[in-house]
């Protein structure tokens, strides 16, 4: 007898299986039990008629709770009815594990009660195809950069100086020393990138962001290559490749997943490039014609990107934002020194930043006053400046937050639903 999947069952068709996995639900109608069981890769309906199997069986499954985990034998049957297109006649039935009472009903649940129950939530519906469509997202990441010369070289998590800023450290004891947990593998990356030409990292960050919104969260992955010999210009045509590739990624692999989440897939299809261009001027003269006060100067805030991007086509580059709210490394514009060469790639329907990136400030000296002039230590980051004193070059880099893209591919209303367990700001739990 041969062991199937439900995502294979194809294969199996006229074969006497087994398939082990969990009862989601079950229903009765006179001499048949209809079992609902999924196994991790998918939900098949098992059809157990009284006259197949012994009596003590035929009961066992009528008191079978939901979620235990079972073993089920049977025929593998094609059904143009039943949503998978198969269905198991089933010849024998084993609870392998009993489930107590299962929390998670069938009545609608708030989104605190489900991840609350976050371990458990998993093996429903909208997270299981999140995270297979995230499983998909990541690989295709992975896949843009490999295939086009870029060296996987990751950057440490724990670091001795802050890279976005000091104010969201995270601090951890290092013996008798304090050491804070990485907000970007960037610094490190422009270091291999000096070693091996083109370069990406990819691994968790984490920001102590004292903020409460649907796009923040305290532990984030994300993806960021580093490009010797590149400047803004080819950075953002190379970020902007890439968005196009992963979203076409996804729309090729996971269809099955979207629908499931009930994603309009049509503005995702629109996903191509150019995308739309704007330097931060012209994006604040749009926002204040929409209503924002938003000030010349400031840093755009979530509500600022949702205004600019709500209505938008395509994903949004806004380039040249000041260099005065931007990070110390960032190289300023020769042709207008109060911008900084920096880009954002902000996705459309609202749901804004996806990218942050730029070109480097590549001098010594404008470094070092930049270091000073953000009151950071200079001593941390002597090895950073030696980049500049050994060989100095043009290069440029960005990062891409992976649950901020996942949960625009997927529609969703908030990034905890982009990772399989959240840390936000008033809950690490489970
Ligand atoms: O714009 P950020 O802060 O850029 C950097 O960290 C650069 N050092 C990257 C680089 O150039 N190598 O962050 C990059 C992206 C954002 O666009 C967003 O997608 C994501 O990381 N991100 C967050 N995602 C979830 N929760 C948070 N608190 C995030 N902060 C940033
Ligand atoms: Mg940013």
């Amino acid at each position: 007898m041969e062991k199937a999947t439900v995502e294979r069952i194809a294969d199996f068709v006229g074969k006497e299986v087994v398939l082990k996995g969990w009862l989601k639900a079950k229903r009765s109608k006179g001499k048949i039990h209809f079992l609902l069981v999924r196994d991790g890769t998918g939900v098949i309906q098992c059809v157990m008629e009284q006259s197949n199997v012994p009596q003590d069986m035929f009961e066992n499954a009528d008191h079978c709770p939901l979620e235990s985990s079972v073993e089920v034998k049977g025929t593998v049957r094609e059904d143009k009815r039943s949503p998978t297109g198969f269905e198991i006649d089933v010849s024998s039935f084993k609870i392998l594990g009993p489930a107590e009472e299962y929390p998670i009903g069938r009545k609608e649940h708030g989104i605190g009660f489900l991840m609350q129950w976050r371990h458990l939530y998993l093996r429903h519906k909208e997270p299981h195809a999140i995270m297979r469509i995230r499983a998909t997202l990541i690989r295709a990441i992975r896949d843009f950069f490999d295939s086009r010369g870029f060296l996987l070289v990751d950057a440490p998590i724990l670091t001795p100086a802050a890279c976005e800023g000091t104010t969201t450290l995270f601090q951890v004891g290092y013996f008798d020393n304090v050491a804070y947990l990485t907000q970007s593998g960037q610094l490190y990356n422009e270091a291999t990138a000096a070693a091996f030409g083109k370069v990406y990292c990819f691994g968790p960050t984490f920001r102590a962001e004292k903020s409460k919104t649907r796009r923040h969260l305290m532990e984030f992955w994300m993806v960021e290559p580093e490009m010797a010999f590149c400047d803004l210009e080819e950075n953002i045509q190379i970020a902007e490749e890439f968005v196009e590739y992963i979203v076409g990624r996804v729309l090729e692999e996971r269809r099955k997943e979207l629908e499931a989440l009930e994603r309009d897939t049509k503005p995702l299809e629109a996903v191509k490039r150019p995308f739309i261009r704007l330097h931060y001027n012209e994006a604040i003269e749009i926002l204040h014609s929409k209503g924002s006060d938003i000030l010349w100067g400031d840093d755009f805030g979530g509500d600022d990107e949702t205004m600019l991007t709500k209505d938008a086509e395509k994903p949004i580059v806004v380039h040249r934002f000041p260099a005065a709210v931007k990070a110390f490394y960032m190289k300023k514009d020769p042709e207008d020194p109060r911008f900084a060469l920096c880009m954002d790639v902000l996705a459309p329907e609202g749901y804004g930043e996806i990218i942050g990136g730029g070109q480097r400030e590549d001098d010594l000296k404008t470094l070092e006053e930049s270091i000073k002039a953000h009151g950071l230590p200079m001593e941390a980051f002597s090895w950073y400046l030696d980049l500049r004193r050994y060989g100095t070059f043009e290069h440029s880099g960005f990062g891409l937050g992976i649950e901020r893209t996942l949960a625009w591919i997927c529609g969703l209303s908030h990034v905890r639903e982009a990772i399989p367990f959240p840390r936000t700001l008033d809950k690490i739990w489970p």
